[in-house]
């Protein structure tokens, strides 16, 4: 059983969605999983973290949603070296952009130089592919979990 902090950004809803469902998978293995929609340092950057599960979409020209910027400043700003803690990243986004899942690539860069432990490879889910992104998650959360 490992300590498990989903951390959400989203701006419509549906990486909210993916965040909820992948909460609820890991809790029935027996994680101990908490949901963070507003996340902010001081709940995730503690000793009893092991894992970071980020699920976050894309907006503007390539921004991370609202909700998870002050979390990524905060990392940014003082880059804690947290070496034992795994994580993975979930990034949705729009092919049509310029900046498909940028948010996704700005997490998992910081989260690189913070040197945590990426598990698996980042999932990327593309709204010009997939009008349910549940169906992409789910599969990828059961793989990834093994990795823990
Ligand atoms: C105003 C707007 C701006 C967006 N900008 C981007 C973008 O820069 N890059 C990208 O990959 N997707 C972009 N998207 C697509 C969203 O990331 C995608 O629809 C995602 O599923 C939304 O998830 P959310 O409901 O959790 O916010 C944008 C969507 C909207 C409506």
């Amino acid at each position: 059983m490992a300590v498990i902090k989903v951390v959400v950004g989203s701006v419509y809803g549906n990486a909210l969605d993916v965040a909820e469902m992948c909460s609820q998978k890991l809790t029935e293995l027996k994680h101990s999983v908490e949901l963070l929609r507003n996340p902010e340092f001081a709940q995730v950057v503690i000793p009893e973290t092991e894992v970071i599960l980020i699920c976050t979409s894309t907006t503007g020209q390539g921004e991370i949603p609202h909700n998870l910027l002050s979390f990524y400043d905060q990392l940014h700003d003082q880059l804690p070296q947290i070496p034992t803690v795994k994580y993975g990243v979930i990034a949705l986004g729009d092919s049509s952009y310029d900046t498909f899942a940028e948010a996704g690539y700005l997490m998992d860069s910081l989260m690189q130089q913070l040197q945590a432990q990426r598990v698996g490879n980042n999932l990327v889910i593309d709204a010009c592919e997939t009008m349910a992104p549940l169906e992409e998650a789910e599969p990828w959360l059961l793989e990834w979990v093994k990795g823990l």
